[in-house]
Formats: C-alpha cells, structure tokens, sequence
C-alpha cells in the first residue's frame, strides 16, 4: 500500500470507530449526567405494561401513555399483574427532580422520590422508545438531575400571536425535553393579548394590531384559554409566569386606556404607564389581581426595560414634576425605579414575587421578593452586579439565547447584534465568554431561558424554524453538566431530534446541512 492509500484506510477507520463511539450514547436529550450503559438489550413487544408501585405516580404514568401512543410506535398498557415490563417505584431520598432509570434484560424500572422526578425519568424512557430500532432497547443504568432547577423559554405573543394549539405543541416539546419554565409575553406596544374582565377595552382596542400589521382584528387568550394552557403545563410540569410589561413597553394598554397613558417618544410612541398619576397604579393593581388568580405561579414578570425608549414626556407633566420635588429626585431613573417599588408592594400584599429585567437591579427591590433575568449579554457587569447584591437571577443573554437572532451565518432573515445565536454558541452555553468572570454554579443562577421575540417572527412555522432544534441544545445546556456535555454526541443525536420534530409537523432548521434547504420565512402554514 502506498502512504496515500494507508493514510486513506487510516482516516476511514478513524472515522467509523468516531461513528461507534459517537452511536455508542443513549438517544436521550438533554443527556442525563450519569450513565452506564450494560451490554445487553432489552425486546419488547409493541404493547408493553406497566405497574405502577405507588399510587403517587398515577398521573405521570397516564400521562407517560398519552405520550407514548402519540410520539412512538408503542403503547403502554397498565397492569397489576407483578411481571410487568415497566415498573414505577418511590425511593426516598432522592432528590426533588432525580429520578433513577434500569433497563435490563427482564424490564425497566423508573424511580424517584417525588411526581416530577418520575416525570423527568418517564420523559428520558419516552425518548427511548421513541428512537428505539427492531423494538429493543439497550440495557443502561441511569441516574439522573438537573444542573439548574429553571429550565425556560420565553415567547412573545404581543409582536405576533401564535395561539392556544401552537403554544400547547410548544409546551409538548418542552416538556420532552425537560425544559421546565414557560415565561409568556402577554402584554407589550403591538397589542394586549390577555382578557382582563374589569377592562375590556384591553382585549378589544388593546388586543388589535400586531407588528406587520397594526389593524390586524383582535387577538388574544380568554382567561379560560389561559387556565387551560396552564393546566396543560402543569401536568408536564410545567410552571407557567405571565409578564406584564411595564412601566414601558406599554402602548397597547395605553390605546385602550389614554387616561393612563405616560407618553412616548417619536419612534415609540404612547410607550409608558403614567407614574404620577394615582389611577395607573389603580389599573395595574387590579390587572395583576386577575392575574395572579389565573396563574399558580409564585412569580409575576413585571418587565422594568428599556423605559427610556419613551419616558421623555414624564418630566412635563405637573404630577411627576411634583413627586420629583417632593423627593429630591434628580433623575427619571428615580421616578422609574418609584414605579417599580410601588408594583413590588403591589405583588408582595398578593403573596408573589417580583420577575423583573436586568434594568431592575438598580432600584433597590428587596432581594428577598425579587428575582432577575439578566438579558443584556453586551453588560456582563450586570449579571455580576445582580449576584452581588444578593438577587436571584437567571441567564438570558441575547447572545446566545435570544431565539430571533440567526442562527446561522447565511440567514439573512432576523437579528444579528456583532454576533448571533449559532446553535453551537446555546450549547456552549453558559461559559465565561459569554457570562463574563462569574461562577455559573452560584446558588444564586437559578438557571438559564432562552426568549423567541417576535417582532422579525411572522408565522408559526417561521416561530418553529427559528426554536428548532435550538430548544434542544438549550434544554442540554440548562440540565447536563459541563463535564458531561459533549457537542460531538450531541451532534450525532441531532438527526434523529430532526426527524421526531418533523414528525411532529415542526418547521426545523438542520444546522447539520445549514443550506440544504431554503430559510423558511412564511408564509403561515397553520
Ligand atoms: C428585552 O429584550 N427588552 C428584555
């Protein structure tokens, strides 16, 4: 053999044995941080049963068999009988969303010692079968939990409205992969997408427009859409946190309602609540009562950016002007933060807690009460700053996680800030390139969220193109270790993610063949 012919038969070992050990994985995303794998296989039949040990497991396991006749080729089938294939257990002592997954070559044993452990092991097991080949599945030993306890994702219904079954599939996908926070938002300029009963106007004058076109006819959720979106989220264990923006961000509200109205500027205009005015505070409060009595979550997101976008008229009106008197402010930062510490009094009297911008670390919030998105990737320095003041805080830089940025060098549909979102950079993520000199496992970072904005967003399968199959390296970066993430592996699961995802009617981008096919831009396919 000639050097060329043996470096050729070289390079082609070296390549298969990579594909052994890259196929040597199990197809589970986000990767569970402990793993054995066995040498055997497990056959199964394509109806398999399933005896639930403990009755504490009942709706995961009804759920798990919704799942399973849905997403794969199997169904599961309950029995009593003690020789079923799966079987549920408690174990006390693990932790709150450990699980324990053994395959061997007799069954399968899920265990853990809360609902949502045996959710989080049940999820792992669903895509097992749903990737399983010849109806077997490879013996492993699992013993899983999650790096950060606030898995999220972000979706702006305000710009563009997606609607209840495009936001229940999303809910589908989190779920699958253990992403576990759904932050929504309702309300912000292009419309008001959320009924309030006591101000219907909101969801009449409030709900029309969006971002393409402001005279599109009303859209918005009834609050008993909202119920039942959040049910559905809670039986995936799902926490739902709405977002009222405010005091920006606000035009929509203020359409409806001028008499609240704080004012824009030229290129935002009718942007800002009113902060002087004792009937905006009046307004809000009694918005974010119905709000907190349609969703359980502990956290109401109250916005708090980019109000200098539009706070230009404050300082002209004879209420603001007496309040800064009276207080010896200087600046509108304080009549800002003023209105930022009236709603948190607000939420407190309510038992919840402020969800604020990175803009709120300044206004002196009690730490207690209140947490932080840090979202401003270009000022690293706040993202330590919340830390150092004691705030509870989780990681959304724009880049890498704002999902309106291209994801890809020759998109050319979308946001692009110096850099953009490559799904490569949400993997990595977080590290100190990106976070800058803090450590990422400070009990503080509860976690990391990614947020699809949707002023560039037009249609639901644009909205898709643009999350899948980020949301899968996100849910790897938000749950698997640093130590056990591998990029390599996660790439050779991915053809098999696309494949689920399109299986699911899901519009994905395949950053594996970037130009195979065109960027989709719309127009809407549902
Ligand atoms: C934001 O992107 N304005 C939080």
């Amino acid at each position: 053999m000639n050097f060329i012919k043996k470096l050729l038969v070289l390079t082609l070992l070296w390549c298969a044995s990579v594909n052994v050990l890259l196929a040597s994985g199990l197809p589970i995303t986000p990767y569970p941080n402990n793993v054995v794998l066995g040498s055997g296989n497990l056959n199964l039949k394509s109806s398999i049963s399933l005896k639930l040990q403990s009755a504490t497991f009942a709706e995961e396991a009804d759920l798990f068999r919704e799942q399973v006749k849905r997403f794969s080729s199997f169904k599961v089938k309950p029995t009593k009988k003690s020789n079923a294939v799966i079987s549920l257990t408690e174990k006390v002592g693990l932790g709150e969303e450990a699980y324990q997954l053994v395959i061997n070559e007799s069954g399968i044993k899920v265990s853990a010692s809360t609902k949502v452990g045996m959710f989080n092991g049940l999820q792992s097991l669903l895509q097992l079968l749903i990737a399983s080949e010849n109806n077997q599945l490879t013996c492993c030993e699992i013993e899983d939990a999650p790096r950060y306890p606030w898995r999220g994702l972000m979706l702006d219904e305000s710009r563009h409205f997606f609607g209840e079954i495009e936001v229940k599939l999303l809910i589908d996908m989190m779920a699958i992969h253990k992403l576990n926070k759904f932050h929504w938002h309702l309300t912000d300029s292009k419309g008001w997408r959320l009924e309030i009963k006591q101000y219907p106007k909101l969801t009449t004058v409030g709900a029309t427009g969006n971002q393409t076109d402001p005279n599109a006819k009303p859209r918005f959720y009834t609050q008993k859409q909202i119920k039942e979106v959040v049910a559905y989220a809670a039986k995936r264990h799902i926490e739902v946190i709405p977002e009222i923006d405010m005091p920006g961000h606000a035009s929509a509200a203020a359409r409806a309602y001028p008499e609240i109205n704080g004012g824009g500027s030229k290129s935002h205009p009718d942007f800002t609540f009113h902060p002087g005015k004792e009937l905006t505070f009046e307004f809000l409060t009694n918005v974010l009562k119905e709000v907190a009595t349609l969703f359980p979550s502990k956290l109401i997101h109250i916005g708090g950016d980019e109000v200098h976008f539009g706070n230009h008229q404050w300082k002209t009106f004879p209420e603001v002007k007496a309040l800064m008197k009276k207080n010896n402010w200087k600046s509108l930062v304080d009549v800002e933060h003023y209105f930022l510490n009236r709603m948190a009094d607000t939420l407190k009297v309510m038992n919840k807690t402020v969800l604020g911008w990175d803009e709120v670390i300044g206004a002196g919030l009690n730490k207690n009460n209140t947490a932080v998105m840090w979202w401003r990737h270009d000022k690293k320095q706040l993202l330590a700053n919340a830390l150092k003041k004691g705030y509870t805080t989780i990681m959304c830089p724009r880049i890498p996680l704002y999902f309106d940025f291209v994801q890809h060098d020759s998109h050319t549909d979308g946001r692009r800030w110096g850099g953009f979102a490559s799904i490569d950079k949400v993997y990595a993520f977080p590290n100190k390139e990106m976070t800058g000199d803090i450590d990422a496992d400070n009990k503080l970072i509860k976690g990391i969220q990614a947020n699809i904005w949707t002023e560039v967003i037009h249609t639901n399968a644009r909205m898709e193109f643009m999350t899948f199959p980020r949301i899968a390296a996100l849910a790897e970066a938000g749950w698997t270790k640093d130590q056990n993430k591998n990029w390599d592996e996660f790439n050779a699961r991915l053809p098999q993610l696309l494949q689920f995802y399109q299986a699911e009617n899901i519009a994905v981008f395949d950053p594996l063949n970037p130009n195979s096919k065109p960027e989709i831009k719309g127009p809407a396919k549902k």
